[in-house]
């Protein structure tokens, strides 16, 4: 059963963690990437028909950069930042720019520069790949809930992989002291306490999709409602600011989902402070399977979010499932576990219509969902497709 808190946002400005200056950054540099074009907007009338909406819109993130999800625009974008500014002051020279350090220009400069992050897969791909194109070295943590085959595309990357005993957090921490310890660089899609400098710039890349989003939607129409997974709340908290910044007034209702098992945002909501979930059991959707919120996206979530829900795995693989068939005449979708969560709550709601009316969805409703990963891990997507 969805769990849901309604929250009562203020709606203040994000001036203060995310600007327009950082959205207009991130768009002008990851624009101009070698390997860059938008990812699909897709509208799902069959779809939205059969759950009682509107409209559902279906931002596709399968095919980003080659690296399967949207995370692919936030971790490069960061060490590419990163090394811009190291080398500014190595070199006493601001004129550097992504462009020159990406094609190799200061590989030398850089042979010894070694960036490290924790990661349940998505956002270590999206470091190793930036690190291979910069030509640094990189760590990547991963737990020992993560696939092997999620390792082997970071090693592939040219990226080290060291597994830790316990969960994300505890890997986390393990990069934490390790860094210290052999002066690493982390990029880190969270932020804590002393360290949000990076995860803006991790955020900042996210808005590439909102960006791309606004001249996708047909006839400039506003969506009623973004529904939005959260892990740490990075994604969720940078598309918050970045929707009511491109709408004011007239942004979106803004409904953040996570899995019940690690619903670190919804509980933070309901105590009006970051809560520490313990995460017992692992959920499919392993990209948010996380205890802990970032700050900064809490700071932006906690005053801009409409609604906190949380779901279980229970409709995810039929998600998956109605995506790769395509109902009607929609399109075909390859979709991840964690690239479904909007929906699989949408699914959900098909037996809750009293929560589908708190919610203030409707057959007028234009659903607006991420599809943020493809198919990550192809073996355990082929096994969930073909009904295993
Ligand atoms: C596919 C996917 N979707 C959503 C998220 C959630 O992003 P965040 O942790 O910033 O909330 C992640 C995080 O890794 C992810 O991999």
């Amino acid at each position: 059963m969805a769990q849901h808190f309604k929250n009562n946002p203020n709606y203040s400005d994000t001036n203060n963690v995310l600007n327009v200056q950082l959205f207009d950054d991130a768009y002008n540099s990851i624009k101009n990437w070698q390997e860059y074009t938008p990812t699909p907007l897709h509208q799902l009338p069959a779809l939205a028909a059969e759950l009682g909406l509107g409209e559902i819109y279906y931002k596709d993130e399968a095919h980003r950069f080659g690296l399967k999800s949207f995370k692919a625009l936030g971790g490069a974008y960061a060490v590419v930042h990163v090394l811009k500014e190291h080398l500014s002051v190595l070199l006493s020279d601001n004129t550097i720019t992504d462009q020159d350090i990406l094609s190799g220009k200061y590989s030398e400069h850089l042979k010894d520069f070694t960036v490290a992050t924790a990661t349940d897969g998505n956002h270590g791909r999206s470091v190793a790949w930036g690190a291979k194109q910069c030509g640094i070295n990189c760590m990547i943590y991963m737990h020992k809930g993560v696939s092997k085959s999620r390792a082997i595309a970071v090693e592939l990357l040219g990226a080290k992989v060291e597994w830790v005993d316990g969960n994300y957090d505890d890997s986390l921490l393990k990069t934490k002291r390790d860094a210290i310890e052999n002066e690493w660089h982390i990029i880190s899609d969270t932020s804590y306490d002393g360290y949000t400098y990076v995860p803006k710039y991790v955020m900042a890349g996210y808005t590439v999709m909102t960006r791309e989003m606004e001249n996708q939607l047909p006839d400039s129409k506003i969506p009623s409602h973004i529904i939005i997974q959260g892990g740490v709340g990075g994604l969720a908290g940078a598309i918050c600011a970045h929707a009511s910044k491109i709408w004011g007034d007239k942004r979106p209702r803004f409904i953040v989902v996570e899995p019940e098992t690690a619903d670190c945002l919804l509980q933070s909501a309901i105590k009006g402070r970051p809560k520490m979930v313990h995460i017992d059991t692992e959920t499919m959707m392993g990209g948010l399977s996380c205890g802990e919120v970032s700050t900064i996206g809490w700071d932006i979530l906690k005053d801009n979010a409409d609604d906190f829900t949380s779901i279980s795995d229970e409709n995810v693989a039929t998600s998956m499932c109605l995506l790769a068939l395509g109902m009607g005449d929609d399109p075909k979708i390859e979709a991840g576990e964690s690239g479904v969560a909007g929906l699989a709550l949408l699914l959900e709601l098909k037996d809750n219509p009293a929560l589908k009316a708190d919610l203030g969805l409707d057959e007028n409703s234009q659903v607006l969902l991420f599809g943020t990963e493809g198919a990550t891990d192809q073996e355990i997507y082929n096994k969930i497709i073909s009904g295993g």
